[in-house]
């Protein structure tokens, strides 16, 4: 790359070098590249989450285990619990798995296909590694970036079908130099100035390039008929006592496995829970709560106990005042409030 050449690479990284956004995982252009295991534990953070919901997370994170090590030596529950509120947490099971995986290697992989095979990698993610900490040339394609790809080459097919023309014209655009910094400015062009909706291209470097600046750039990526998600009926149960609750720890192998919980009716294992509560006795409705999985809505009706039996079964009394300590997934939290404002 020359700095008379006129390539879509050039324009974009020039544009970065004015506009890179300063992220807490980011090395700054000209800065050296940043530590693997930050890289890595950003891009798996960042899987479906926004960059302001991750903030937090990865600075707890990074503050209780500063290398991949301290990670590969976590309490799992620890990790779950500090886990609590990002969602999908499958990835904080493997987030352990993989932190053991590389301690046992003595150090992150630096192939993208030695990369792949750790816990919780896809493509995407082994990619974004590549480039970024390790400044290899790889094809990084995420939502932001598959969004910029289909606009700048206006590609008709809809989604999930045009994923294989907007890699290759991805693949095409990618320059060999600078590969931490070009797939970063791709991501923050993406989610910066080509945005999903009311995207400025009155600001945007490569606006000369781009096929769907004169159609209607909103319109790409072209989505799919979206069927509507099933609705799945619930119960959580509610049993407090001298200022506790009862909480649970779900199956290490269902939804939201491993993480502490309310008692509940078994919803995620059925279309529909028709199950009992876990005691005998008097119950009220303290109303219900709404929450979206990604292949269905969930109804979760919250019931509260009023009488003095024990619960069956492990659990654990956890005090009121510390429950915001407990390390809830979002939907039990949601489920907690309504008991609690009832
Ligand atoms: N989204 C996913 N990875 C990112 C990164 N490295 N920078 C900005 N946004 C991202």
């Amino acid at each position: 790359m020359t700095a008379s050449d006129n390539t879509i690479s050039r324009k974009l990284l020039d544009w970065y070098d004015r506009h890179a956004r300063d992220l807490p995982w980011r090395a700054m252009p000209g800065e050296p590249a940043p530590d693997p295991y930050r890289v890595w534990l950003s891009e798996i953070m960042l899987q479906q989450t926004t960059v302001a919901a991750v903030k937090p997370y990865f600075a707890k994170f990074t503050a209780t285990w500063p290398g991949v090590e301290d990670l590969a030596g976590a309490d799992e529950s620890d990790v779950m619990a500090a886990w609590a509120g990002l969602g999908y947490y499958s990835r904080a099971r493997n987030l352990v798995k993989a932190a053991k995986v590389v301690s046992g290697l003595g150090g992150f992989p630096v192939t993208e296909s030695e990369l792949r095979k750790l816990p919780g990698v896809g493509d995407y993610t082994a990619a974004a590694i590549t480039a970024i900490a390790f400044g290899k040339r790889a094809v990084v394609v995420d939502a932001n970036v598959e969004r910029v790809v289909a606009r700048l080459s206006a590609i008709e097919e809809p989604l999930p079908k045009a994923r294989k023309a907007i890699r290759e014209q991805a693949d095409a655009i990618t320059p060999d130099e600078r590969a931490g910094d070009f797939a970063q400015a791709m991501m923050d062009l993406g989610s910066q100035v080509c945005t999903a909706k009311k995207p400025q291209c009155l600001l945007c470097p490569l606006a000369q390039d781009c096929a769907a600046r004169t159609l209607e750039p909103e319109r790409f990526p072209v989505k799919p008929l979206k069927k509507a998600k099933p609705v799945r009926q619930g119960q959580a149960f509610w049993i407090e006592r001298d200022a506790t609750v009862w909480l649970v720890r779900r199956e290490g192998t269902g939804m939201l496995g491993g993480m502490r919980a309310l008692p509940d009716d078994g919803w995620s294992a059925r279309a529909d829970g028709h199950g009992r509560p876990p005691l005998p006795g008097h119950w009220d409705e303290a109303g219900s709560v709404s929450h979206t999985f990604t292949h269905f809505a969930l109804e979760l009706s919250v019931r509260t106990y009023l009488g003095s039996t024990e619960p069956v079964g492990e659990g654990e009394w956890w005090p009121l005042a510390r429950l915001d300590d407990a390390g809830l997934p979002t939907l039990f939290a949601k489920a907690a409030r309504r008991a609690l404002a009832d």
